[in-house]
């Protein structure tokens, strides 16, 4: 079926214009067939208001949770709140119960997310089996069954020569290596950075449990040639050595998170697990490390971590309740508001890192806009400016720390293969 979608406009991300236009696609190839004015009549006609038409967004870092943890997050939940936030395509992490660390558990990841429809779900394998952190899975297989990474995300590879040979094997196989980078002989037992651990008694995860593994980590992409992919930084001296390891020719890219970006521990006023995340939040210096490292390019991509986790959970005491945060509903909302708002970025250039980099970062379909490309889009509302409302989210998971806050640019619209994956109505809007 042919669908038109008339009354947007359409951001232009090399000079960062914005035009009205129709877009025509369609369902059966899935492609954008064309944009422009005066297009031709179709099955069905969307109309917007002025919205801003992007690329659908893509996210290399989210935690579906299924199998094992459904009261969580299911696959069917949690693609249907990245539709809600814009996304058109998401790489979920394999530390479910069991982990994904076999071909028919690719396999079953990907059935799952056919079957729920709402976007594109990604299935990232572990390193090694069962995330133990010792015997290497069968990464040959796992890219053959769809998988597009490998990561033990949750736990970092504690063994470097393990890591090493790792490395060795995803770059002869030529799947990314997505690193949780935590040495835990120095993160130990910690929940919060230095300050707010120091302020409010609780144990410590310092920031060089992070840095640290990266180091080794880079130095192991270079002697590889492996695509090393680190996960959300968070600290001053990893944005260094990434930025160091680029200059040095290193194959790394790399993700902030919205947290990373815009809070730092100064924001816990107690031992409150609705802020506890890992890695943590760090302190201000860190967090405009993080600002000035993303603006400059060497942290390459917003990335949420999106972790659900029941309310039950996120209610016991601080250092028994789990570690993790959402975000895929609020990303856009948050980061448009304050860094483009703001004067510290232009749309453009955050949709690139939302859409765009992501994209040729794993080699995925789409990242752009364009007649013949993948017909992935959102329309976001720049204009109303929203509460955060955890309680309307699509996910299972409430535990946000940004509930409350005002942003705008929240999604009316998201297409995904030409098919209409969220939609609010303006009278209906939330
Ligand atoms: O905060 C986090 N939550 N960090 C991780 O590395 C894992 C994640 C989870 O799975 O809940
Ligand atoms: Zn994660």
């Amino acid at each position: 079926m042919k669908r038109r979608i008339d009354g947007g406009r359409l951001l232009d991300l090399t000079d960062g214009s914005l035009t009205a236009v129709s877009v025509l696609m369609d369902d059966e190839t899935g492609l954008v067939l064309a944009i422009g004015t005066d297009l031709p009549s179709a099955d069905e006609h969307i109309q917007l208001d002025g919205e801003v038409l992007l690329p659908g967004f893509v996210d290399l870092h989210v935690h579906l949770r299924e199998p094992g943890f459904e009261a969580k997050e299911t696959i069917a939940t949690g693609a249907r709140a990245a539709a809600a936030g814009g996304f058109t395509q998401i790489a979920c992490m394999p530390n479910t119960r069991p982990p994904i660390d076999t071909p028919e558990a690719v396999r079953w990841v990907r059935g799952r997310a056919e079957e729920a429809g709402h976007c594109r779900v990604w299935p990232i394998a572990c390193i090694t089996s069962g995330q133990r952190g010792e015997d290497l899975t069968d990464f040959a297989a796992l890219k053959a069954a769809g998988a597009i990474a490998l990561s033990d995300d949750g736990r970092g590879v504690q063994h470097g020569g393990r890591m090493l040979r790792a490395m060795e094997e995803a770059a002869r196989v030529g799947l990314p290596v997505a690193i949780h980078a935590e040495d835990e002989t120095l993160s130990g037992n910690g929940v919060f950075d230095h300050g707010a651990a120091l302020r409010l008694c609780v144990p410590e995860q310092p920031g060089e449990a992070e840095s640290a593994m990266i180091a080794r980590d880079l130095l192991l992409a270079e002697r590889t040639g492996a695509h090393l992919h680190v996960c959300h930084v968070s600290t001053e001296s990893a944005v260094a050595l990434i930025r160091w390891a680029k200059a040095r020719g290193v194959r790394v890219t790399a993700e902030v998170t919205p947290h990373h970006l815009l809070l730092s521990d100064e924001a816990i006023d107690r031992a409150d697990p609705l802020y506890k995340v890992n890695p943590p939040l760090r302190g201000e210096r860190d967090r405009l490390a993080c600002l000035a490292g993303f603006l400059d390019g060497t942290l390459d991509v917003v990335a949420t971590d999106h972790a659900p986790h029941t309310v039950e959970e996120k209610r016991r005491p601080l250092l028994e309740a789990p570690f993790g945060l959402v975000g895929i509903e609020i990303v856009f909302p948050l980061l448009y508001t304050h860094l483009v708002r703001t004067g510290r970025m232009s749309l453009s250039e955050l949709v690139k890192r939302m859409s765009t980099r992501p994209a040729q970062a794993f080699g995925l379909p789409g990242g752009v806009l364009r007649p013949g490309g993948p017909a992935d889009l959102t329309a976001v509302n720049l204009d109303e400016e929203r509460e955060i409302d955890p309680e309307a989210f699509y996910s299972k998971g409430r535990n946000t720390p940004f509930r409350g806050w005002r942003a705008a640019g929240f999604s009316v619209l998201t297409v995904c293969g030409g098919r209409v994956v969220h939609r609010i109505e303006r009278r209906e809007a939330r």
